[in-house]
C-alpha cells in the first residue's frame, strides 16, 4: 500500500467499473474510443453522426491527428514514488484539478436535445472548463446559468457584422466567461464529404445558430433586412420539413413563426454573415481592445503565426486543425506543436486539441508542451449516448487514463512533464 495516499481518479475510476463488473453492469458508454464512436453512431440519425464524425475531404487531417500522436512514444521511468499524482494545471489565474477543457463544438443539439445544457452540467460537475461555441445550440445565458461559478470560456468566430462579433464578446463577458477563444481556421465550412453526399448542413434548417437568434445586434440586422421570397410554386416536402425545423428552432412559439418571415430570414442572414474570410492580422488589435479577457487564437499551425500572434499581444494560443474538418491534407496537429510551443517560448499557454482519444495522447501534448488538452468528438459521442452523464463518463475515463499513464511512467505531477517523457519514432 501506498502510505495513506490518496487513490487518484485513475484507480477510483477503474474500482468503480470493475465492482459494477461484479453485479453484472459494464459501462453504458463506452470506454474504447472505437467502441464509443460505434455506439454514438448508433444512437444519432446518419447526419448527425456524420456532421460530427466527418473531416474535409478524404478526410487525410483527420488520419494525420492519429497517425502524429502514434509516432511519439512514452519512455516510461522506473523507481520514482508516484503515489501521489497531481494533475491539476494553473491558467489564466484558475486552478483545474485536471488539464482538460471541453472543446467548443457547434449544433449540439444533434447529438443529443438537451446539447449544451448537458454538457454544461457535466462539465461543471467534473470542474472542467466549457468553451461555449458561436455555433452552439443555446444561448450562451442560459447555458452559463446551468453552470454556477464553474468555468467557462466563449468561441468566437468573427462575424462579418462587427456589431454582431462586438455584441458576443460583451454577452460572453457579462455571462462570466473567463475567456474568449477566437478560432481562426473556419473563414469558411471545409468540404465535407459526408455531409456533402447527404445534402445536409444543419444551420439550414435553423440549428445552431441560437447564439445568432438570442442576439440583439444580429436580430436588429434581420429586421432591418427583406423577407427572403418564396420560391415558386406549391413548397416540395423537404422545404416544408425545413420550415418547420427552421420554426421550431428559432425562439418563441413555432407556429408563430410559422406565420412570420423572421425565423427563415434569420438563418439567411446567418449564411451571408458567418464566414468573414477577409479576416486578417490587421483586425485583431480591435478585438484586443474590445476585452479585458485573455484572448486565444484557435487553429494556430504554423510557428510563424504563433510567434505573430505572441508579438500582437494575443493571452494564449490553441494549437488544432479543427479535428481535420477544414484542411484535407493538414498537418496532424500534434507534428505542429513543438514548433509552437518553441515559438512561443513560454510567452503565453499554448493549448491543444485534434485527436485526443485517450490518456496516452494528452500525455503526449502536454509533454510536448501544451498546457491543457481540449477534448473533443468524444464528449460529443457520450452526449449522443447517455447525455449529461456520458459527457461525465467520457471526461473521468479520460481524466483516470491520464492519471494511470502519467504514475504508470514515472511522473508525479503534470509540472514535472517534459519532453524528456517522450520520443519521435523514426519513420
Ligand atoms: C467542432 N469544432 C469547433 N470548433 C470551434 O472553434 N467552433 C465550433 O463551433 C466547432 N464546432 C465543431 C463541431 C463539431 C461537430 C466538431 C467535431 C468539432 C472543433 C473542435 O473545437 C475541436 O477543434 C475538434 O473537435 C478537435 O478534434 P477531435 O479531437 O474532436 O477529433
Amino acid at each position: 500500500m501506498e502510505g495513506g495516499a490518496p487513490i487518484g481518479p485513475g484507480r477510483q475510476r477503474q474500482a468503480e467499473i470493475y465492482f459494477a463488473g461484479i453485479r453484472g453492469k459494464v459501462p453504458p458508454v463506452p470506454v474504447d474510443p472505437a467502441r464509443l464512436e460505434e455506439r454514438a453512431r448508433a444512437a444519432m440519425s446518419a447526419e448527425a453522426f456524420a456532421y460530427i464524425a466527418g473531416g474535409a475531404g478524404l478526410e487525410t487531417a483527420m488520419t494525420a491527428n492519429r497517425a502524429s500522436f502514434d509516432r511519439w512514444r512514452i519512455v516510461p521511468r522506473m523507481l520514482r514514488d508516484v503515489s501521489r499524482r497531481d494533475l491539476g494545471i494553473e491558467l489564466f489565474g484558475r486552478r483545474l484539478a485536471a488539464p482538460f477543457l471541453l472543446a467548443p463544438i457547434g449544433v449540439l443539439e444533434m447529438a443529443h436535445p438537451q446539447a449544451d445544457l448537458a454538457v454544461a452540467r457535466a462539465a461543471a460537475a467534473e470542474g472542467v472548463p466549457f468553451v461555449f461555441s458561436s455555433q452552439a445550440s443555446v444561448p450562451m445565458e442560459t447555458t452559463a446559468a446551468a453552470m454556477g461559478d464553474a468555468p467557462r470560456w466563449f468561441q468566437l468566430y468573427w462575424s462579418s457584422a462587427d456589431e454582431v462579433m462586438e455584441s458576443f464578446v460583451r454577452r460572453a463577458e457579462a455571462c462570466g466567461c473567463e475567456a474568449i477563444v477566437l478560432t481562426l481556421d473556419t473563414t469558411m465550412l471545409g468540404w465535407r464529404a459526408r455531409d456533402l453526399d447527404l445534402a445536409y448542413v444543419p444551420f439550414l434548417y435553423g440549428k445552431g445558430i441560437a447564439q445568432y437568434t438570442s442576439d440583439p445586434a444580429f436580430m436588429r440586422l434581420v429586421d432591418e433586412s427583406e423577407p427572403p421570397s418564396r420560391p415558386p410554386g406549391p413548397p416540395t416536402f423537404g422545404q416544408l420539413r425545413a420550415l418547420a425545423a427552421i420554426a421550431r428552432a428559432h425562439p418563441g412559439s413555432t407556429l408563430g413563426n410559422l406565420r412570420s418571415p423572421r425565423a427563415r430570414t434569420a438563418v439567411r442572414r446567418f449564411f451571408e454573415f458567418f464566414p468573414r474570410p477577409s479576416l486578417t492580422w490587421d483586425d485583431l488589435p480591435r478585438l484586443l481592445e474590445l476585452t479585458e479577457l485573455p484572448v486565444l487564437l484557435k487553429g494556430i499551425l504554423s510557428a510563424d503565426d504563433a510567434r505573430r500572434a505572441v508579438q500582437m499581444g494575443v493571452d494564449g494560443i490553441v494549437v488544432s486543425n479543427h479535428g481535420g474538418r477544414q484542411v484535407d491534407g493538414a498537418i496532424g496537429a500534434v507534428d505542429a506543436l513543438p514548433g509552437v510551443v518553441d515559438a512561443v517560448a513560454g510567452r503565453v499557454p499554448v493549448l491543444f486539441d485534434s485527436g485526443v482519444r485517450c490518456g496516452a495522447d494528452a500525455f503526449k501534448a502536454l509533454a510536448l508542451g501544451a498546457r491543457a488538452v481540449l477534448i473533443g468528438r468524444p464528449y460529443a459521442y457520450g452526449l449522443a449516448i447517455a447525455g449529461e452523464q456520458g459527457v461525465r463518463d467520457v471526461t473521468r475515463n479520460l481524466v483516470a487514463d491520464l492519471d494511470l499513464t502519467l504514475g504508470l511512467a514515472g511522473v508525479a505531477s503534470i509540472t514535472e512533464l517534459g519532453r524528456d517523457a517522450v520520443v519521435a519514432e523514426h519513420r
